[in-house]
């Protein structure tokens, strides 16, 4: 037992070593287990509708950047022509089998580009993993570039201002697989919280311990401006759904917000 326990955690060491995340390398498969795209559904047509309520013409063409496992777009689909960046090979081969529909691409949105622009762009819940301004600035132009001028771009983010620590717990089976996570967020620094992930899972009954820790960018609701505005981006800021409040164990809170962004209809590639 314990030497099975050493030799799991020893892999979330290596994956790390590897600058690669276990979550979304050697464990991306738990996504599929701890969530389908119908729980997802409502929350997505809202976001659809968003997007569409600050078109000025009717959006046809999306661009998620850090798409995942494809399990927003699986709705999104009904609404725009989805194309998917991710950085995680993992995650993308999920994508591609849940929706053979959608172009996905290997990639990382600080850098990308792929010499096409879209009607809308969207980063829910990938951005921030820009843990500094640098990188903030790199993935809102990669944003910007593929963006039509008069677009929308929808991220959802954390504000410095606002962010809680708190904990969570997802669980999830299938067939003989029975997977827990934990999930504790805790700031480690003023714009940066880490995400410590405990991985427990159950194959055919024998379990394993797996472990992972993210570092997530926290930036205050002015810097978020001052990037945007600095890109020609006119911003809208909304509340954005608590779909993960249900996932919460004890009090806590996970606020999120919505920037709205529209890109001037006569703005220059930059
Ligand atoms: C929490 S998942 C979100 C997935 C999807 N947006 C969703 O809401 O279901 C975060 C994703 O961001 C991706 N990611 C992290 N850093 C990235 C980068 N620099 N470029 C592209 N994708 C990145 C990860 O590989 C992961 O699949």
């Amino acid at each position: 037992m314990k030497i099975r326990r050493f030799h799991a955690l020893q892999e979330s060491y290596i994956m790390k070593k590897n600058k690669k995340q276990l979550s979304y390398e050697g464990l991306a498969w738990t996504e599929l287990i701890i969530s389908s795209p119908s729980d997802y559904a409502d929350y997505v047509d809202g976001l659809a509708a968003i997007i569409k309520k600050h078109s000025p013409t009717e959006t046809q063409t999306l661009l998620h950047l850090g798409c995942g496992a494809g399990v927003y777009d699986y709705t999104l689909k009904n609404h725009f022509q989805v194309a998917g960046v991710d950085l995680s090979k993992s995650m993308l081969k999920i994508a591609g089998k849940l929706n053979p529909d959608v172009a996905y691409t290997r990639g990382d949105m600080r850098k990308i580009r792929l010499k096409k622009t879209f009607d809308a762009v969207i980063i829910p819940d990938a951005i921030g993993y820009m843990t500094s301004v640098k990188d903030l600035r790199k993935a809102i132009r990669t944003a910007c570039r593929h963006l039509k001028n008069g677009g929308v771009l929808l991220i959802v983010t954390h504000l410095n201002e606002e962010f809680k620590e708190n904990n969570f717990v997802y669980t999830g089976e299938k067939g003989n697989v029975r997977v827990t996570i934990f999930e504790n967020n805790y700031i480690t620094g003023k714009n940066e919280y880490e995400a410590t992930i405990v991985y427990l899972i159950r194959k055919k009954g024998k379990f394993k311990v797996y472990t992972d820790v993210h570092k997530i960018g926290l930036f205050s609701s002015s810097l978020w401006n001052n990037l945007l505005t600095e890109r020609g981006f006119s911003v809208q800021r909304l509340p954005a759904a608590d779909i993960y409040d249900r996932f919460m164990l004890a009090e806590g809170e996970y606020p999120q917000v919505m920037l709205v962004c529209k890109k001037s209809k006569h703005e220059s590639q930059r």
